[in-house]
């Protein structure tokens, strides 16, 4: 097999998600052919899901309700949000995280905030556990493969952390970082059958959702410790973006003065932009974001503006073109 370092991967080599998804369906399809067993099912992306460890064997997390924070929309089950996950850094199939993350060590984790803030910090996930009051809130994640849960998340808001660091008035956007260690992340090791992401996985908001109240930094679900497919020990929720925004195992959090690059981005500019507000009037170049499907359901409904949060977010792009601004 031909192993190619990142440098020698030309941008036109670089395969965007749905290609890479089609181009994986046919061969999943191909191999299944050769092995006489048929095509897969209906929907390839699908795949049939193992069941999770007992929750006897779980770790218990204890967190208040949230209610004004709260949908009140039947939650997805734990088998499908532990079992059905985006993690690329683990595998492009979404029953692979569950399975090839079991060993990921998240501990001991540190995150660093540095960059525009007068107080840059390291903080140990063992203190952020014990200094934040942990919160549940059952949110709406929406893809932008067009699917969707409802995920009751345990957390607390990204802006209470930020504000400990005691931001300069440069601080006009957040970035974010997750681990690289190839050792740990197979994803993250190049070569034929890689993503062709960049990595490290990197996310970025503007300064305000940042600190809006709704974002949240997520540390377990479901009365949980985050499972590692999850993006333990410690992941972004951004619920009126497209799910790529809610970057996993965060590493490193800078404030920056300037807008800073974004992962699906770098990999498909014209397809993913940098604000990836959920948008059922704005369309993915390849397909319509005007429904979707929750996950565990067999009809489509409609997809709601800012994801159903525009109560909420809509003052924050006041007089912003949202078809240009994807
Ligand atoms: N973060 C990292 N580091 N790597 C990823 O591949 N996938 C994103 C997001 N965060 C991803 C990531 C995508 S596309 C989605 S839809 C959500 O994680 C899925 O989160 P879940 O698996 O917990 O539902």
């Amino acid at each position: 097999m031909i192993k190619k370092h990142h440098s020698d991967i030309k941008p036109s080599e670089i395969t965007d998600k749905e290609t890479y998804l089609n181009r994986r369906q046919f061969l999943q399809g191909g191999a299944a052919l050769a092995l006489g067993l048929g095509l897969p099912g209906c929907d390839a992306s699908e795949p049939k899901l193992a069941a999770p460890p007992p929750a006897s064997s779980r770790k218990k997390l204890a967190s208040t309700k949230n209610g004004a924070f709260s949908i009140n929309e039947a939650q997805t089950s734990y088998k499908d949000i532990t079992r059905y996950n985006n993690f690329y850094e683990f595998s492009t199939d979404k029953a692979g995280p569950a399975k090839l993350s079991k060993a990921f060590v998240t501990r001991p984790w540190t995150l660093t905030v540095d960059g525009e803030v007068s107080k840059p910090q390291t903080f140990d996930i063992e203190d952020i556990l014990k200094s934040f009051p942990l919160e549940e809130r059952i949110y709406r994640l929406r893809c932008v493969e067009a699917w969707s849960m409802v995920i009751p998340w345990i957390g607390f808001p990204l802006a209470d952390l930020i504000k400990k660091t005691d931001p300069t008035s440069r601080a006009k956007y957040v970035a974010f970082e997750t681990l690289y260690d190839p050792k740990q992340m197979p994803g993250q090791q190049t070569g034929l059958f890689g993503s062709g992401l960049k990595w490290p996985y990197v996310e970025g908001l503007r300064i305000d959702e940042a600190m809006h109240p709704l974002t949240l930094l997520s540390v377990g679900l479901y009365g949980e410790v985050l499972a590692n497919q999850n993006g333990a020990p410690i992941r972004l929720v951004v619920p009126w973006k497209y799910g790529f925004k809610s970057i996993k195992s965060i590493v490193k959090i800078t404030l920056l003065e300037k807008q800073p690059p974004t992962t699906w981005n770098i990999s498909a500019p014209r397809e993913y932009g940098f604000y990836s507000n959920v948008n059922p009037k704005v369309p993915h170049p390849r397909w319509s974001q005007a429904r979707e499907r929750r996950i565990g359901e067999f009809s489509k409904r409609k997809t709601l503006m800012f994801n159903g949060y525009a109560d909420q977010v809509t003052s924050l792009y006041t007089g912003m073109d949202l078809k240009k601004f994807y």
